[in-house]
């Protein structure tokens, strides 16, 4: 598996000292008097909501949802649906969406449009990664752990094909491997 990596582009120091500083962030603006949620945004959310809500001092709950996105390529095709959705009623509640990236914003947008219509009293952003470069559509993000080039990335639960969640770091993968299925 490691072989198929190209390079380190943060290392997992890297990661949890930025995730330390995202929650101090946080930490600032939520309070225990009105617990928000948690939303992480499945799959590549997960390992960012563990680690995310450990350095959290408000009270808070998590729930997930997962949105369709890339199949096995890794070019979007802008066509986004809901495969599991909230168990929680979000209505008159403060909300903050766990992504893993943004890239086009195609995804957020959908799921800020979607929140919009169940009356939160209000919705936030927090993005472990953000590729500007490749934005497509406008869309809002408040807390971002990193800012990365326009590269494929995969590690610490983002992945290729299903595959690398596992890679504790955020890698490179070498070109030859998707080439190779495109
Ligand atoms: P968007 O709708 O184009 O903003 O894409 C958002 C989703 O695409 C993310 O939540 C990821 O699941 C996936 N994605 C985008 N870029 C990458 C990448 O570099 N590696 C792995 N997944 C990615």
């Amino acid at each position: 598996m490691f072989d198929d990596i190209e390079r380190v582009l943060i290392t997992e120091d890297q990661l949890q000292a930025r995730i330390v500083e995202v929650a101090g962030e946080m930490n600032a603006v939520y309070s225990d008097d009105e617990p928000p949620i948690l939303v992480c945004i499945l799959k590549g959310a997960f390992m960012f909501l563990a680690d995310l809500s450990r350095n959290l001092t408000f009270r808070h709950e998590v729930d997930f949802m997962e949105i369709s996105s890339y199949g096995s390529g890794t070019t979007s095709s802008g066509a986004v649906r809901i495969l599991l959705d909230l168990a929680t009623d979000i209505e008159g509640r403060h909300v903050v969406i766990v992504e893993d990236i943004v890239d086009t914003g195609h995804t957020l947008t959908y799921i800020l449009r979607n929140f919009s219509s169940r009356n939160p009293a209000s919705v936030r952003v927090a993005t472990l990664l953000n590729k500007p470069s490749r934005r497509e559509v406008d869309v809002p993000v408040n807390y971002v752990g990193f800012e990365i080039p326009n590269e494929f990335v995969l590690g610490y639960g983002l992945d290729y094909a299903q595959q690398y969640r596992n890679v504790p770091y955020i890698g490179v993968l070498k070109p030859e491997i998707y080439e190779q299925k495109l």
